[in-house]
């Protein structure tokens, strides 16, 4: 059955950047994706020192933007964190949570990506929760446990609705930085299997959550996974950061929505 969510194209910088490169690569995104088809959406999301920087390139433009976390409190004194609220007062729309570079490197726990997921639903982000399996979890046959986990948790603290609101990032640890993409046959099966947790929540939320695959996404792969049924686009790290990658990327959307 065809369906009728938007492909989302999500750049995620990680710790890179410098203000005058930072602005050629979102002038020259932005001009780009001004080429491409309204029913394709495209996103970048910069480290939190550049929030003005995108605030005054991007605001009202075709390129949506994000921060890459928010802090689980809305206010306080959390020294360093940063409030998904002080984002949205610069104009963000997304706020990637539950990366696994920070669930790897600080400890975030299930609980507490989903209480950032509440948070940043609060302040009207979009967030764009991301959940993988590393390589010995893939191996030992732990796939759909451990995703089904990382899932599950975000889904028990939203209501249906709110579930709805979410987009969901399938990044297989394996696949981050090391140039080995998932195939578009593994990504799907996976995809496949979120879109039944979500569906087990609510089948509004299944229709509308745009899953989005990441992990080594090229411009020679991407069309491949964007073609699958359940995959509604991708969540870009290295290729981010060029914006002739990064467009191409975008441009497979457009094809593989067109084909789809
Ligand atoms: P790469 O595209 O560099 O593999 O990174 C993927 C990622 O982690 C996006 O969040």
């Amino acid at each position: 059955m065809a369906n009728q969510r938007a492909k989302l194209v999500v750049g995620n910088w990680k710790m890179h950047g410098r203000l005058a490169d930072n602005k050629v690569l979102l002038q020259a995104v932005s001009q780009g994706a001004g080429a491409l088809p309204q029913q394709v959406g495209v996103g970048v999301c910069v480290p939190c020192p550049y929030l003005a920087q995108a605030q005054v390139l991007l605001n009202g433009g075709r390129v949506g933007w994000g921060v890459q976390d928010v802090s689980a409190h809305a206010q306080g004194a959390f020294t360093g964190e940063v409030a998904a609220q002080m984002a949205a007062e610069f104009g963000a729309s997304y706020a990637i949570v539950g990366h696994s570079e920070r669930r790897a490197y600080h400890l975030e726990s299930v609980e507490l990506v989903a209480t950032k997921t509440v948070r940043a639903l609060e302040a009207g982000l979009t967030p764009i929760v991301c959940v993988g399996e590393t390589l010995d979890q893939r191996e030992a046959g732990a796939t759909e446990s451990v995703i089904g986990m990382q899932i599950d948790a975000v889904l028990a603290k939203l209501s249906a609705d709110d579930a709805a609101r979410l987009v969901v990032a399938y990044e297989p640890v394996w696949a981050i930085g090391t140039g080995r993409s998932a195939s578009a046959e593994q990504a799907q099966a996976v995809h496949a299997f979120l879109r039944a947790r979500l569906a087990a929540k609510s089948e509004a939320a299944a229709a509308r959550v745009a899953l989005l695959y990441g992990g080594s996404v090229k411009p020679d792969n991407a069309e491949s996974l964007f073609r699958q049924q359940d995959i509604d686009g991708g969540l870009i790290g290295g290729a981010s950061l060029k914006h002739v990658d990064f467009l191409a990327i975008c441009q497979a959307a457009v094809t593989a929505n067109a084909m789809r």
